[in-house]
């Protein structure tokens, strides 16, 4: 099994006050490039490549939408919830009358991870399991994936 393969493995991140400091940063971990994310005391990990169509997401605009926290893709502004890597929007709901705006959830789209601090320093649990659009960008293989995957921009 190739290191890429554990989900117990711990990869160091950085110092926490050096994360603090910066903000966003993006650590290339095992050929996958993470942008880590410091907000309102909080800390996220999620893969740096848009699922749509592979923009940087580092100088995303994070707003919460729908109660979730979001990042808003600075090229064509899909909106990513930075918990849990859902892609979502906003549209009209066809089924009342009239049809008022709400959010609408594509499922999740873009690979986020765990981050844990151990001693004043961050370190990430690397998510492989399964395929998500945003592994698309990444240069990783995906071993648990049993299928041709095809790429398309939902
Ligand atoms: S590349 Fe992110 S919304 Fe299109």
């Amino acid at each position: 099994m190739s290191s890429t393969q554990s989900t117990d493995e711990l990869l160091f991140v950085g110092k926490k006050e050096d994360l603090i400091s910066a903000q966003r940063t993006v650590v290339s971990l095992q050929g996958r490039d993470v942008l880590i994310i410091y907000h309102e005391g909080e800390f996220y990990a999620i893969d740096s490549y848009c699922y749509h169509s592979g923009s940087s997401l580092e100088t995303g605009d994070i707003e919460e939408l729908n109660n979730k926290l979001c990042i808003i893709c600075p090229k064509h502004k899909y909106k990513i919830s930075l918990c849990d890597g859902e892609g979502l929007y906003r549209a009209r709901d066809r089924s009342q009358s009239p049809p008022p705006l709400r959010w609408f959830s594509k499922g999740v789209k873009q690979r986020v991870h765990p981050i844990i601090e151990i001693q004043g320093e961050l370190y990430l649990r690397p998510a492989t399991s399964g395929y998500i659009e945003s592994d698309y960008y990444q240069d990783v293989e995906h071993v648990n994936t049993n299928v041709t995957q095809i790429k398309t921009n939902t």
